[in-house]
Order: structure tokens, then C-alpha cells, then sequence
């Protein structure tokens, strides 16, 4: 299936099967605003107990924190994001369309580099076993062409970026012939600073009502409170604080589903440290980070490392971890070294001191950060998208279906099984409704006896929900239930009374968190 595709499939089944909502869809939606329904709100929750039990159960020098959204507006100016939170905007005259101009240059290279890995792929094939793809590269006059319009085009940018030459920006685009993708047109306004951030007022207007924004992350809430949780935890650097809520962002282009979002939630963790040992510790979370990701069992090879080139005003490395998507490898999260910058920024602005007292070095320091920062609405596309499967099966009269399967790790799962009587009668619904009496103070539990049992496995299978529990005549004699698999469609006997103890060993978070 053509990747294309199988994304807009993904989005008609995450609201098929109450997964994922556009916001106020009576009202024809919210511009890259979505809501979460019943299944999702599940899975969401799941994601974020995933990483919060990684954080702040598995390390006991990292704690929690629940800051308010609304905060001092001079938190922003010190962050820098009143001043330096824009993107450059561009607009199509014809087509009326505004787009981010560094997306526009980003994908235009990134066209450059599948033209790149095209002619690889074809040689692969011509020259089978003996192919030697390093030589391949370093050689082939194409690809030493392509190679170099990416890297001249690179530099170039990247200065434009730095510098923020807005009006070189534009000439790069214009140089490189880059189109509008609507109305396939270069006429181009010229290129804009836009801030990302949403305002409102806080007091009424009699009052003299006060600027505030909505955060644009959920960092600065950590910065602000560092102290107070290091005072009042009596925290010994190095130790981390960590944070889950919502952030806002007013995206110029808010495309591809929940990918980009102009309200979303954000996991974030601020590990403080000693000056000088920042780079130690970064290369230490990028792995810790990496395999936190990789113990799901979507495949390694799914994800990547992508170091910044060009790094921010305030940070002295950075890396993305990125996922590969049904259109690419994205940006999932990110793992920053800030630095003091943030810290030393609030002890400006607020004329308070930030600085840690260090027992072991008898001296005062602000200490540098780690950061490591995922969307839980990127990351549950991520686990969606990797879980998504149409698979074809051999019916018994030899014609095939089409089975739908979210393969959804079992702890991540909204629903952990499904309880189903075969059918409506003879006392077996009765079992069926005691069965999950019992196991619902362990487990998300469904009850389900409408349609054949085949549909129902299917409905189970669409949800992602790992095992199916069915009552039988047999069950009347023996107490004993068929436990369905979703992954293999394999069915087992076995007895009630060893129900519980079987499903909590396969959907416990334990299992997860031991592999880290
Ligand atoms: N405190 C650092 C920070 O916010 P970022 O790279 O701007 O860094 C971190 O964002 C993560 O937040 C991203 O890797 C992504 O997963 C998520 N994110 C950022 N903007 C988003 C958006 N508009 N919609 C959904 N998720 C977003």
C-alpha cells in the first residue's frame, strides 16, 4: 500500500474507531485542533504513564512537577520567545496560501535526497550482492551532482537561518525554483517574521487588564520552579525535574493529522548538572532516550538520530530522535543541552538568584540543563501509525478479506480484553458479565455480545485490543474459556480461576519498564 494511502487510511480509522475527533466537528472543525475520544484518552494516557514511570519511578533523582499554563509575562521575554519564537512566513499570491519558507527550502532538499537514494536503490538492484554502496556514492557522477546541490543549498540556508535574512531566504526559493504546491506558481510575497505564541488578557479592562501568554512550552514551568523543588526535595545536582501538559503553538502550517498541532501536550524533562559535564550527560539521555522509544518493538531501524547543524542562540548541542512515518522520517523529540542560558536568563529578568550551593565542590553555580522534550500527540501518532495493519487472509472457501489491525504493545493498549459470550443465551452471557466483574479492577474490560463472534473479533482487532475471552457450552462443564490472541489469531483453553494472572503478566507495565 502506497504510504500515502495508509496515512489517510490511519486518520479514517482513528475516527471510525473513536480514537481521534477533529475539534467542534459540528461546526465544520478547528484548524489543527483535535480531540481525543474514548480508545484515545486511553491510549494517550497510556503513552504518558509509559514515560512518566521511565522518569520519575525508574530514576529516584528525577521528580514531578504540574505547573500552571499561565505564567508571568516576563518569563516569555527572559525565554526569549517574545523577541525570538517566529517562523518565516510566505505566501502564494495566486493560490492565497501561506507556508513556512524554511519548510519550503527543507523539502525541496529533501526532494534532492530521494532523487539521491533512487539512483542507489536501482543500483543495488543492478548489481546485486557485489554492490558496494559506499563507492556507489562517492563516485556515480548523479549522485555527486545531487550531492552537491544539497550541500551548497545547505550552507546557504543555514547562513540565511543564523543571520535571519529574511529577504535571502526568499531569493533562495526563488534560485531554486521552488513552486507552490497548490497553484504550482513562483509568485511569492516576500518572507515574514510570524511569533508563534497565543496571547490573551488576564484581569478585566477596568482593572488594567494584563498581557499574558498561553505557554509555548512546558519547560519554562520547570525553569521558574527550579529552586523550589531543589529547596524543598533537598535534590543534589545532578537530578532532573519532569513535566507533562499542554502547550500552544500558532503554527503557520498545521498539516498531517496531529503531527502538527496548534494545541498539544508536551512530556518534558530538565536534568540540571554540573558546568562542564553537560555533554557527558547529553550523550547519556540521547541513548536512554533512544532505547525508551526502540522498547516498544516497532524496529529499530524506524528511527534516527538527526544532530543539529545549526544550533539555537542557547544550546551547545541538539538532536532529534525521528520516527518514520507513513510520509518520512520526523522530528519526534528532541534532546537539547541548554546550557545556563534559561536560568541565567530568569536571574536577569526576576533579579533573583538561580544558583545551586554544591556540597561536594563548596561552591555557588547555575547549573547547565539537559533537556529531553516529546509530544504525546507525536508520539501516539508515532505508536498508531506503526501499529496500523491491513492484512490479507485466506477465507475456507479460497477467497481472501481483509483483515484491520491495530498491533498496539499490550500495555499501551486502550483495551486489554474483550469478554465475549458465543452466544446469548443458555447462562453464558451471566458467566461473561461475572468474568469481567472480576477483572475490571485490573484491566480495561469489555463486555461484548452483539453480532457473530467472528465480527466481534474483528471490531477487537480494529481497537487493538490484544485478547479476546470467549464462553462456550464448555464452559459450563469445565470452567474453561478459549483466550484469543489478536497478533496471531490463535486461540488456548484455559481455565477461569487462571485468567487474571495470565493477562496481568502479559499487559503489566513492568514488563516494559525491566527493558530499560
Ligand atoms: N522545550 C523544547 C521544545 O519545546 P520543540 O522541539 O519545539 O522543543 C519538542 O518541541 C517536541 O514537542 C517536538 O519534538 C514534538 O514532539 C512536540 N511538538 C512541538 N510542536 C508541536 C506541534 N505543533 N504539534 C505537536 N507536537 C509538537
Amino acid at each position: 500500500m502506497a504510504q500515502e494511502d495508509k496515512f489517510k487510511k490511519l486518520v479514517a480509522h482513528c475516527k471510525e474507531y473513536g480514537y481521534v475527533f477533529p475539534s467542534s466537528e459540528i461546526y465544520d472543525g478547528l484548524s489543527a485542533v483535535y480531540d481525543y475520544g474514548q480508545y484515545g484518552v486511553e491510549l494517550k494516557n497510556n503513552i504518558k504513564k509509559y514515560w512518566w514511570d521511565s522518569m520519575v519511578l525508574l530514576n529516584d533523582n528525577i521528580v514531578g512537577l504540574d505547573s500552571a499554563i499561565f505564567m508571568h509575562p516576563t518569563i516569555w521575554k527572559a525565554s526569549g520567545h517574545v523577541d525570538a519564537f517566529n517562523d518565516p512566513l510566505i505566501d502564494n499570491k495566486d493560490s492565497k496560501k501561506r507556508y513556512r519558507a524554511d519548510v519550503l527550502i527543507e523539502e525541496h532538499l529533501a526532494k534532492i535526497d530521494d532523487k539521491i537514494t533512487k539512483e542507489v536503490e536501482k543500483a543495488r538492484e543492478r548489481f546485486g550482492e557485489s554492490f558496494d554502496e559506499k563507492k556507489f556514492r562517492e563516485t556515480n557522477p548523479r549522485v555527486l551532482a545531487n550531492q552537491l546541490k544539497i550541500d551548497d543549498l545547505n550552507t546557504r540556508f543555514s547562513k540565511a537561518l543564523n543571520e535571519t535574512d529574511l529577504v535571502e531566504l526568499k531569493q533562495i526559493i526563488i534560485d531554486n525554483e521552488i513552486v507552490c504546491p497548490i497553484s504550482g506558481t513562483r509568485n511569492w510575497t516576500d518572507v515574514r517574521q510570524f511569533n508563534l505564541m497565543f496571547s490573551t488578557e488576564m484581569g478585566s479592562t477596568a482593572e488594567g487588564a494584563n498581557k499574558i501568554y498561553l505557554r509555548p512550552e512546558t519547560a519554562q514551568g520547570i525553569f521558574v520552579n527550579f529552586l523550589n523543588v531543589q529547596k524543598t526535595g533537598r535534590m543534589k545536582i545532578p537530578f532532573g525535574i519532569a513535566q507533562i501538559g499542554k502547550a500552544f503553538r500558532n503554527e503557520i502550517v498545521a498539516r498531517q493529522f496531529i503531527f502538527r498541532m496548534r494545541e498539544f501536550e508536551q512530556m518534558e524533562m530538565q536534568f540540571f548538572v554540573q558546568p562542564g559535564t553537560e555533554l557527558e550527560w547529553f550523550k547519556k539521555w540521547k541513548e536512554v532516550r533512544m532505547k525508551w522509544h526502540q522498547a516498544l518493538g516497532f524496529g529499530s531501524e524506524n528511527y534516527r538520530f538527526h544532530d543539529h547543524v545549526k544550533l539555537a542562540h542557547y544550546a551547545n548541542a541538539a538532536t532529534d530522535i525521528e520516527f518514520k512515518f507513513p510520509f518520512g522520517f520526523k522530528e519526534v523529540e528532541g534532546i537539547h543541552s541548554r546550557t545556563d542560558y534559561d536560568l541565567k536568563q530568569h536571574q536577569e529578568y526576576s533579579g533573583k538568584k538561580m544558583q545551586y550551593f554544591d556540597p561536594e565542590k563548596g561552591e555557588s553555580y547555575i547549573p547547565y540543563v539537559i533537556e529531553t522534550s516529546i509530544g504525546v500527540d507525536r508520539m501516539f501518532l508515532q505508536v498508531i501509525s506503526a501499529a496500523y495493519h491491513e492484512e490479507e487472509l485466506k477465507k475456507e472457501d479460497g477467497s481472501t478479506d481483509i483483515r484491520v489491525v491495530l498491533r498496539l504493545p499490550s500495555f499501551l493498549a486502550p483495551v486489554k480484553l474483550a469478554v465475549m459470550p458465543l452466544v446469548k443465551k443458555d447462562g453464558l452471557p451471566e458467566i461473561a458479565e461475572k468474568i469481567v466483574h472480576d477483572l475490571k479492577f485490573d484491566f480495561n474490560c469489555q463486555y461484548d455480545e452483539k453480532d457473530s463472534i467472528g465480527r466481534r473479533y474483528r471490531r477487537q482487532d480494529a481497537i487493538g485490543t490484544p485478547y479476546c475471552i470467549t464462553i462456550d457450552h464448555q464452559t459450563l462443564e469445565d470452567k474453561s474459556v478459549t483466550i484469543r490472541y489478536r497478533d496471531t489469531m490463535e486461540q488456548e483453553r484455559v481455565s477461569i480461576e487462571q485468567l487474571k494472572e495470565i493477562i496481568k503478566e502479559k499487559v503489566s507495565i513492568q514488563g516494559l519498564l525491566k527493558k530499560l
